[in-house]
């Protein structure tokens, strides 16, 4: 049986556990986890079955695979907290942002496999992306184990570590970005005072969801579904004239934000805590 160590059983760490589980590839009894102050593991073991471990050297010491699911800037620390107690060979995978391949080959050694991936919460509906980027000694089969993970709580994409940033901002910060865009929509609709929030909160929710399953349903394209409601001369067009005409310069401020933070927690995850 391969044995599995979260470190990190926060908002994904915990996900990832829970939902590894529901698809039945790997059983509770196989799992290891721990936390900081230990709580948020013991309720994750209470309601899944896991172990909770009192530390992270022992979540780690007897898994093939682990799994560090802490904030970027912790992870050099529970790093140099676990190197010597992981097995010759363990995989170790990060879920880390910010933390590259070389910052996990420095702080955990030479002797275990190393594999960077990005979940998105999107996996908690088995949809979206989970991005994956190899380090250079990860052996066929540690693949074929985390592909099989992460395709069965979405679609994973297996490139290159350079694209992680842009890549991340698409899938794994898309859900946040996407949603505070169709937020405004609905806004926009509260400040005519023709309609009461929760309301448009209502209708916006629900044509999102649909958009979605047209997107999916057909493979239909960005391009298709503007073009099967934006007809030539109906108001659909103008406004996506607007959006057109003003949402580039928004969205490249957006990446570039997004970008300027992701410099400042690099430097900081340099450092560690
Ligand atoms: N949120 C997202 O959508 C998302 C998507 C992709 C990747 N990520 C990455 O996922 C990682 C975790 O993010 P999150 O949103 O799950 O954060 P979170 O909810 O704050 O969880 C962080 C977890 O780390 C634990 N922790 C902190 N220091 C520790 C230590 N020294 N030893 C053991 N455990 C420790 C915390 O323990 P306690 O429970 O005791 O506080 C908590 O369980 C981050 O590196 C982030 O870049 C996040």
């Amino acid at each position: 049986m391969t044995r599995y160590g979260f470190i990190g059983t926060g908002s994904m760490g915990s996900m990832l556990v829970r939902k590894f589980i529901g698809t039945g590839l790997v059983t509770p009894d196989a799992i290891a986890a721990s936390s900081k102050s230990g709580v948020s593991a013991r309720e994750l073991a209470g309601t899944t079955g896991i172990t909770a471990t009192p530390t992270n050297r022992e979540a780690a010491e007897n898994a093939d695979v682990v799994f560090i699911c802490v904030k970027p800037v912790q992870v050099r620390s529970v790093l140099k907290e676990i190197r010597d107690v992981l097995k010759q060979d363990a995989l170790l995978v990060s879920i880390a942002a910010c933390v590259s391949l070389e910052n996990l080959r420095e702080w955990a050694g030479d002797h275990v496999h190393l594999i960077r991936i990005i979940p998105s919460v999107t996996a908690e509906e088995n949809a979206g992306i989970s991005l994956v980027a190899w380090g250079r000694s990860v052996h066929p089969e540690d693949k074929k184990l985390v592909l099989r993970l992460l395709n069965a709580i979405g679609t994973a994409v297996e490139t290159d570590e350079k694209n992680f940033d842009l890549y991340t901002d698409l899938t794994s910060c898309g859900p946040a970005l996407i949603v505070s865009m169709v937020q405004e929509f609905a806004a926009s609709a509260v400040r005519t005072g023709a309609v009461p929030p929760e309301i448009a909160e209502y209708l916006v929710r629900e044509t999102l969801i649909g958009t979605a399953w047209i997107l999916d349903g057909n493979q239909t394209t960005f391009d298709e579904v503007i073009g099967r409601v934006a007809t030539k001369g109906g108001s659909t067009e103008e406004g996506v004239k607007v959006l057109r005409a003003r949402l580039p310069e928004t969205m490249d401020e957006v990446l570039k934000a997004l970008d300027a933070k992701r410099k400042v927690t690099a430097e900081k995850v340099a450092g560690g805590e």
